[in-house]
Parts: structure tokens; C-alpha cells; sequence
């Protein structure tokens, strides 16, 4: 077999369609759990996926900064320029970050306008309430008792976004059902 006729062998076995889904949503929300959900199922059939999570990235690419709103903002835009770069090469960029401004998440918006890639906005939109008790990393009793300050949606700001291409309320669903519903607005899209 030569080079060429390797090559597209290989991109046969691929689904060259990138895109960004970007996870929004509250501590605890289920950004995370969902997007490896989707991540599984999206491989399976040949996608090209990566999962940007946002305690990776925190720990990597945005080592050092901290949880004010510049900082906030100026992860989000390191995570969204990454995912552009992945989109705009057929790769299916998941990102659960929580993103808790709408202007950071504009912004995010227009760059992949900007090159064609196309994004998607998922809000995660599982209430405060059940996200304190789910409590995945003790954050909510943390911040209740006293030593932890910031925390978005109970004394940090989150902006919920007005027109998401999808909503989801995980409180009602199974991880399966929620991940099929972001597979479902990929496929309506034209992107799975
Ligand atoms: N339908 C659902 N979708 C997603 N998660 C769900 C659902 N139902 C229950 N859960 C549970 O909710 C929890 C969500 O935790 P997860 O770490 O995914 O949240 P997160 O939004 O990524 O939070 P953080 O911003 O702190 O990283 C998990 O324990 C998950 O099993
Ligand atoms: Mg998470």
C-alpha cells in the first residue's frame, strides 16, 4: 500500500467532523461525568475526541491562576482557543468547565465563528440545591463552613446562558440519557 492510499484508508475510519460542546454549568452539575459519557460513545464510532476538563487544565495551561473574574475569564479563553484549534481539525472538542461568565463564553463563541468551526453550548442546568448535596468535591460544605470563599452559585457569580443549544436538567435523567441528548443535538447538527 502506498503512503496516500494508507492515509485515506486511516481517514476512512474516521469521522473528520470537529466541533466544540462546551459544558456549562455549576460545581457538581454533572459537566464532567457527561462528557466522558459522550466521549465513550463518540470513539466508539470512529470520532476523534478530546475532553478538556477544567481541573486538568487548571493544573497544566492555567497553572498559577486563581478564581477572580479576570482569572476566570482568561482560562476560559486559554480552554477556548485550545478547543478551536482541536475543532477546527476534526477533532470533537468536549469541554466541562463552568465558564461562569457570558461575555468569557461570547468571546469563545466568536473565535470559532470567526474560523467556521462549529460550537455548541450545553447548560448543564442542574439547581444549586441538588448540586450541593450531590457535593462531588466537598466544595459546597466547604464554602458553608467558612473555609472556602468564591464559590460559583453561592457567593461567586454565574451567569446562566440565555439561549444554549441545549439545556439539560440531570436532576430528571440518567448520565446515559443526558449524554444522549448532547449525542442527539450533534446529529441534528449534522456533526454525528
Ligand atoms: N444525569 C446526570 N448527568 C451527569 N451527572 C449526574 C447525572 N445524574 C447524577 N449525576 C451525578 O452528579 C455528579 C456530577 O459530578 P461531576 O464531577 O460530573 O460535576 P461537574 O459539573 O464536572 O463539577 P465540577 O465543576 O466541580 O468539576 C456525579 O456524581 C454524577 O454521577
Ligand atoms: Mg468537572
Amino acid at each position: 500500500m502506498t503512503e496516500s492510499s494508507a492515509n485515506s484508508a486511516n481517514l476512512e475510519n474516521h469521522v473528520t467532523s470537529g466541533a466544540t460542546v462546551w459544558l456549562t454549568g455549576l460545581p457538581s452539575a454533572g459537566k464532567t461525568t457527561i462528557a466522558y459519557e459522550l466521549a465513550g460513545r463518540l470513539r466508539d464510532e470512529g470520532h476523534r475526541v478530546e475532553v478538556l476538563d477544567g481541573d486538568e487544565i487548571r493544573e497544566f495551561i492555567s497553572a498559577g491562576l486563581g478564581f477572580s473574574r479576570a482569572d476566570r475569564h482568561t482560562n476560559v479563553q486559554r480552554v477556548g482557543f485550545l478547543a478551536e484549534l482541536l475543532a477546527r481539525n476534526g477533532v470533537k472538542a468536549l469541554v466541562p468547565v463552568i465558564a461562569p461568565y457570558a461575555d468569557s463564553r461570547e468571546a469563545v463563541r466568536g473565535r470559532h465563528r470567526k474560523s467556521g468551526a462549529p460550537y455548541l453550548e450545553v447548560h448543564v442546568a442542574t439547581p444549586v440545591d441538588v448540586c450541593s448535596v450531590r457535593d462531588v468535591k466537598g466544595l459546597y460544605a466547604k464554602q458553608a463552613a467558612g473555609e472556602l470563599k468564591g464559590l460559583t452559585g453561592v457567593d461567586d457569580p454565574y451567569e446562566a446562558p440565555e439561549s444554549p443549544d441545549l439545556r439539560i436538567e440531570s436532576q430528571h435523567q440518567t448520565v446515559q440519557e443526558s449524554a444522549a441528548s448532547v449525542y442527539a443535538l450533534l446529529t441534528e447538527r449534522g456533526l454525528a
